[in-house]
Formats: C-alpha cells, sequence, structure tokens
C-alpha cells in the first residue's frame, strides 16, 4: 500500500522542483502523476513541442526515486486548437448555447477533429514516456465526462446520434415503434430527420431521451478505448487507469468505460459530495457530518470502483483540505485525511494520492488547499500524511488479500437514466435510493460488492438491486443460477428496454421468477410517512409505494397501513413495493443476512467496520471517542475498541 500526489511542475518556478521532489521522498510519497492539464505548455502551437521542460520535471522526481504516473493531457484543448476547429466545442443541452473555452473539458466527443487530435496528442505523448524508466503507469484524459460533458446537442453529435440509430433500429418504422412516437404525433420520416431531444415545449419522448443517453455514453466509451490502444501500443508493461468520478455524475456507463483499464481510480472528495448530496434536503445530515463527510460516503463511491474492474482500485485524488467547487467548502476535522485514507485501504485501495502537492496561487482552485500552502509552509493535511506513512510502515502488514464478500449490490447506468428521465415523483433520486440500501448494509457492519447486471452472483449470499427498471435476459440468468437471496427495490422491470410499460406490468420480466405484479404506482411528498408493517413491527412507507398484487406462491413479507401488500416474496426472491425509512431496510436486510449465516454488527450510526484480508478495520466518525464493545476482546495492531473522536483501530480478525 503506497502513497502518492498530484503534482504540476508547470506552475511553479523551475528552482522549486528539486526542493519539492525532495520534500516528496521524504514524506515517504512513492507515485507522482503529472501533466493532465499540461496541453498548452506541451505543444504551444500546432506541431511545435516543447517536452524539454516536462523531461526536466520527470527526472527530477527520478532523481528523488519518486515514480510518475503520465497523464494524456486531452482534458485541456488549448486555445490555438479550438481557434483552428471551433466544431470541438460541445453544445449546452440545456441551453443550446455552444459552450465556450476559458475552463475545462471544453471538447464534444462527437467532435471527429477533436477525437483525431486528441489521439494525435495521445499518440506523442505515449510515445514519448511509453518507456520512459520513471513512468510506470499512465492515466486517461482526466475524470472523464466531468461538468456535464457527456451529451453535446452539437451538429456533429446530432449527426453522429442519427447514424447511431440507423444501426440500433435498422428502419426507421422500427425506431417510431420502438420509441412510440405515434404519440402526439411524433413520428419520424427518415433518420435524418431525427431530432437531439431537447429543446423542446414540454416533456421529450422518454425513449428518445433514453436512446441519446445511450448513444453519447457510446461515443465517449470509442473515445476513451482509442486512447486506451495508443498508450499501450507505446507503453508496454505499464499500467492503464483513469480517474473516475460517479456514475451519477459521468452519465456515462462506468462499466464499459472501464473493460480496457488494468483497474480502475477514484478521486475522493468526502466534504464536496456530502454537501451537494445533502445540502438540498436534508441539512440535518450535511451539518452533521460536514467536516467528516457522511460515514458511508467514501466508501460507497470506493466500492463501486472496486465493482468496475472487480479489483483493487486507486484513490488518483484525495480532498486534503477545504476544496473550492462545493455550495459551501467546510475544512475538515482534525485526523480526518489519515481516516479516510484509511477507509479507502480498508475498501481496497492499493494507493492513496493526495490532490494537490501545494495549493495553487493562481486562476481557478486558489482556495482549494494542497499538503503545502501557497507560501510552501505545511498545510494541515501534511502531519496527517505523515502518520499514514508511519503507520504504513509500522505494520507492514499485507493486504494484498481480497476483500470478503457475502453481499452483493447490483448497479446499472441505465437503471439510473430511466429513473432521472422519468422521476415520477420529485422526492425519487435514484442515487439515494441506491445509497440508502448501501447505508442499511453498511450499518449491519457488512462489506458490500457492487456488480454489474451481467456479473455472475453465485459467490454472494445476499444480492441487493435497489432498483433496476429495465432488466436484461443474462440479469435473469444470472438471478436462476444462484441461491442466494435476492431483494429487489420498487420500479424493478417496470420498463421494456426501450422504455415503454411492459405489457404484463411491473415487474416485467422478473414475473418469469417472481409471480407478482404492480398494479399502480404513487408518488408522495418526501415529508409524508405512512405506517408499514414488518415482523411485528411497525416503521415508514414514504415517497414511492406501489399497488402489488402477489401472484400464487407469493408470501406477503411487510403490509402498508391499510393491509395491503407491500413487500412479497417468492422462494428466494423479494421484491418490496415501497421506499421506506431506514430502519426498516436495516430490519429487513438484517434479518435476511442472519438466515443465510451471515454475521451483522448492528453499530452506532457514527461507526463503521471493514474487512479486508485478515484484518478488521473500524473508524468512528463522531466528534467524541467510542467504545466497540463487539471487539472488545480482538487483536489490535493499531488503537483499540476505544477509539478517539475521528479516530480509527485495526484488528486481527
Ligand atoms: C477534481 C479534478 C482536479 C481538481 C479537483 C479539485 O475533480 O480532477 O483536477 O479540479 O477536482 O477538487
Amino acid at each position: 500500500m503506497m502513497l502518492g500526489i498530484c503534482y504540476y511542475p508547470e506552475h511553479w518556478p523551475k528552482s522549486q522542483w528539486a526542493q519539492d521532489a525532495k520534500e516528496m521522498r521524504e514524506l515517504g510519497l512513492t507515485y507522482v502523476r503529472i501533466a493532465e492539464f499540461a496541453w498548452s505548455r506541451l505543444e504551444p502551437s500546432q506541431g511545435t513541442f516543447t517536452f524539454e521542460w516536462l523531461d526536466e520535471a520527470i527526472e527530477t522526481l527520478a532523481a528523488e526515486g519518486l515514480k510518475v504516473i503520465m497523464c494524456t493531457p486531452t482534458a485541456t484543448p488549448p486555445k490555438w486548437l479550438i481557434d483552428a476547429y471551433p466544431d470541438i466545442l460541445a453544445v449546452d443541452v440545456n441551453t443550446g448555447l455552444v459552450r465556450g473555452f476559458g475552463s475545462r473539458r471544453h471538447y464534444d466527443f462527437s467532435s471527429e477533429d477533436y477525437r483525431r487530435e486528441a489521439m494525435r496528442i495521445s499518440d506523442v505523448v505515449a510515445q514519448r514516456y511509453g518507456s520512459h524508466p520513471a513512468v510506470v503507469g499512465w492515466q486517461t484524459d482526466n475524470e472523464l465526462a466531468c461538468h456535464d460533458t457527456t451529451p453535446s446537442a452539437s451538429d456533429s453529435a446530432l449527426a453522429a446520434f442519427q447514424g447511431w440509430c440507423e444501426q440500433r433500429y435498422g428502419t426507421i418504422e422500427k425506431l417510431n415503434e420502438a420509441w412510440g412516437n405515434v404519440f402526439w404525433s411524433m413520428e419520424y420520416p427518415d433518420f435524418q430527420s431525427i431530432d437531439v431531444p431537447y429543446f423542446a415545449v414540454t416533456e421529450v419522448n422518454p425513449s428518445h431521451s433514453l436512446a441519446y443517453r445511450r448513444f453519447s455514453s457510446d461515443q465517449v466509451i470509442r473515445f476513451h478505448d482509442e486512447m486506451v490502444s495508443i498508450i499501450r501500443k507505446h507503453a508496454p508493461g505499464r499500467f492503464v487507469t483513469h480517474n473516475f468520478i460517479p456514475m451519477s455524475d459521468t452519465q456515462t456507463d462506468n462499466y464499459a468505460l472501464a473493460k480496457d483499464l488494468d483497474f480502475s481510480s477514484f478521486d475522493n472528495y468526502p466534504l464536496g459530495r456530502t454537501d451537494l448530496f445533502f445540502a438540498d434536503e436534508d441539512t440535518e445530515q450535511f451539518k452533521r457530518y460536514m467536516r467528516t463527510g457522511h460515514p458511508d460516503f467514501s466508501s460507497y463511491y470506493f466500492d463501486q470502483t472496486r465493482g468496475l474492474s472487480q479489483k483493487n482500485f486507486w484513490i488518483m485524488e484525495q480532498q486534503p483540505g477545504p476544496v473550492n467547487w462545493a455550495v459551501h467548502n467546510p475544512r475538515p476535522e482534525p485526523g480526518m485525511i489519515a481516516l479516510w485514507s484509511w477507509v479507502a485501504f480498508a475498501h481496497g485501495a492499493d494507493t492513496v494520492c493526495y490532490f494537490r502537492w501545494r495549493q495553487a496561487a493562481f486562476a481557478q482552485e486558489q482556495m482549494h488547499a494542497g499538503l503545502k500552502r501557497v507560501d510552501n509552509s505545511p498545510s494541515a493535511a501534511y502531519p496527517e500524511v505523515q502518520q499514514v506513512k508511519a503507520e504504513l510502515d509500522q505494520l507492514n502488514i499485507n493486504l494484498n488479500d481480497p476483500l470478503h464478500y457475502r453481499v452483493a449490490i447490483v448497479s446499472t447506468t441505465t437503471n439510473q437514466w430511466v429513473s432521472e428521465i422519468e422521476q415520477q415523483g420529485q422526492s425519487y433520486r435514484h442515487e439515494k435510493v441506491e445509497f440508502e440500501y448501501y447505508n442499511a448494509l453498511r450499518l449491519l457492519g457488512l462489506n458490500v460488492a457492487f456488480v454489474s447486471p451481467e456479473h455472475s452472483l453465485t459467490d454472494y449470499d445476499l444480492v441487493v438491486v435497489p432498483t433496476m427498471p429495465i432488466i436484461s435476459d443474462a440479469f435473469i440468468k444470472n438471478c436462476e443460477a444462484t441461491d442466494a437471496t435476492i431483494v429487489f427495490g420498487p420500479r424493478t422491470g417496470s420498463k421494456t428496454d426501450e422504455f415503454q410499460y411492459p405489457r404484463n406490468l411491473g415487474p416485467g420480466k422478473l414475473q418469469s421468477l417472481l409471480p407478482a405484479k404492480v398494479l399502480s404506482v404513487e408518488t408522495l411528498r418526501g415529508d409524508i410517512q405512512e405506517k408499514l408493517n414488518f415482523n411485528g413491527e411497525q416503521f415508514h412507507s414514504n415517497r414511492w409505494r406501489e399497488e402489488l398484487l402477489p401472484g400464487d406462491n407469493c408470501e406477503v413479507v411487510a403490509r402498508y397501513e391499510d393491509e395491503s401488500p407491500a413487500v412479497v416474496k417468492s422462494g428466494n426472491l423479494y421484491y418490496v413495493g415501497t421506499l421506506s425509512c431506514s430502519d426498516f431496510l436495516t430490519n429487513l436486510l438484517g434479518k435476511l443476512a442472519v438466515e443465510k449465516g451471515i454475521a451483522t454488527h448492528i453499530l452506532n450510526e457514527d461507526v463503521r467496520t471493514v474487512e479486508r484480508g485478515d484484518y478488521r478495520f473500524i473508524f468512528n466518525y463522531a466528534g467524541t471517542p467510542v467504545r466497540v464493545d463487539a471487539f472488545a476482546d480482538a487483536d489490535f495492531v493499531i488503537g483499540s475498541h476505544e477509539l478517539d473522536a475521528y479516530g480509527y483501530a485495526i484488528a486481527k480478525r
């Protein structure tokens, strides 16, 4: 397990580089990621290359024994390139305006000019550094699709979409039927007349929107796959990774994006994300965790990242202090930088890199902390990184073993898209629904794997499908092939592959395994709660309620107050036709886990545990010390079952 840093030599005078490198070595860092935004300094005008400074920067880092992660600089095409090929700029799908130069990610995945130029610079950089002894790995681009850059309403995107439709549907009649275009006289006479699904007077056809999302995601994947193959050609034996952000933000199928990578990486900004997730509605949660991040936030994304490649992952960027981009930007509590680092290792990270070495003295991110301040003094994070390094050295434990998983969540991007396109009730948020199930499993002390619907389920004992409106045949086969208990959340099977209502009603295809029908659906304001009876106890249903008709062999597991069924089961399959309070999920999932012989630990809401290899990690997100009696007699290698405020402990299992 290693530590690393994101570094921008081009932002600092050369005279500072050697000292920086020396201090990085002294801090115990192994990796330095560089050059992901350096295009204008590598190629100041078309075909004129100025690599000498980067050569020197790499040599300076290598002289201190540091290993370099090189990037393709394609997230920031320089001004001369935009001026030469204005079609590189994407068109905003909300306003219809061209998204301008002056920040980053100002490119359209459908621009053929950009694709060619991006691959050209990738080729040049990969040729130059592919077999450089100090360059041990590669990062593609930077946070692909961040800042809502997956879809574009440009002419090139539209033309590519029309071609994509022709490929998918074959004839315009088939497309019209698949999308139900007879409704509101939306039928298209030919592929060339198809529009982008934006700027209409009122709701656009959800089938059209889903097709556009699928297409836009495919464009990102095509672009990325080509880049990966260029790097591989020139960089034998080096790993290739990408620094992902969550699928909810990329609007891209991250599983597909990850398929050609050696492993996936994640950029971890727990405070910024807690702010964005809770600020609008659940301000209590935000206030409580504003300086720690929600206890499940980082790990929710770590477990997803691990699921992308089904292997250990990297944290390519970790928040070192206040960021500049959330609605509010609090500082982390003392100890959190170290705690977050250990949470990452515990959930399967092999390396944690911090963003960034020194706070920028200029431009957009000057209010974003680094490990060092602008005057080069160490920031509050610095001693915490020293602490993590000392603990890693002291422990010298082998954590290469895989995590122990008996529980999995099945997630997909397509289903997120469906719920976003057809929200049906304002209080239904896809990511929140999935997070609620994850949170319940983590409060039970369970390690949670994330898998795609195509992934076999035979290794797990409890599988949770928080929502899956569109079910593939492959997924049905995977369900048939496992003895696991499977819990499906509301909306499962509620749409066909082309976003139509299944003629056999929800849960559509799932009826072949679980004979129940969804007769109707209602959505409610987030602050309305209704009684939900389960296992002799009373809980709450809220936001989303389905009217269920249990078929033959179906048992009713939970009921609404009027006795109508809210959760039904058939064999090893459970269908939950409502959203609920979190106590209900913890009770239901806890009971099902115990029935499968999975040990659960009911945790204090600020405490989390996770197992990796032979070790169990315990984390305290509270500002007060806590005793975790369940592990009182464990064999601790760091700390004890009495955790400090924002403290952690590591025990042998
Ligand atoms: C990341 C991005 C970095 C930097 C950072 C600031 O999303 O990859 O380049 O902008 O955010 O928090």
